[in-house]
């Protein structure tokens, strides 16, 4: 008897997005240490904890795909691209990044609706909710970068950026946690 609960279709769509999830651990810690080198302490710790959230990430799907008794395929990790040009380019990537990765989670989600495997449809709806939160704190990135300047933010813009993001917290303001009193 087959004890596997997962199709080889969405197996191989998990396996994929766990390399995913583990690849933009090393994109963020390649920025992270580019911010360091650059004297940006501040924006390098933001970047440092955000690899540790993809990373958690990544283990969490491992985890699922162990669970529902299928394969983990642990694979080679694609390297990261070139370092960011600027904290602006940066900002644009870390963006840009997340958008991509949330295309990819819907593609999942669409899988799990054609094959009705709501049990991973159930799952992937966390990352549905995380990505939101991603893509907000990646837009902030970007609100903050255009308030100081964009490309030609002043040092002392910089400088103050740079230190509102070492205390930035990790998780952006959830809609659905909002009420009129706290809105
Ligand atoms: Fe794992 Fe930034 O999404």
């Amino acid at each position: 008897m087959d004890t596997t609960r997962l199709s080889h279709t969405l197996q191989k769509a998990l396996n994929d997005q766990m390399t995913k999830e583990a690849h933009a651990a090393q994109v963020y810690l390649s920025y992270a240490a580019w911010a360091s080198d650059q004297g940006f302490d501040g924006v390098a710790n933001f970047l440092f904890r955000h690899a540790e959230e993809e990373r958690n990430h990544m283990t969490k799907i491992l985890e699922y795909i162990l669970q529902r008794n299928a394969k983990v395929k642990v694979v080679a990790i694609p390297a990261p691209g070139a370092d960011p040009a600027s904290i602006s380019d940066c900002f644009d990537k870390v963006f840009k990044a997340e958008v991509d990765n949330t295309k990819e989670i819907y593609n999942i989600v669409n899988m799990t609706l054609e094959e009705k495997d709501w049990a991973t449809w159930n799952f992937m709806q966390w990352f549905v909710k995380e990505q939101i939160e991603e893509e907000t704190l990646a837009l902030n990135l970007l609100s903050k970068i255009k308030i100081a300047g964009g490309e030609k933010a002043s040092g002392d813009a910089l400088y103050a950026l740079d230190r509102d993001l070492g205390n930035t917290p990790d998780d952006a303001k959830s809609a659905e946690d909002v009420t009129a009193a706290t809105p």
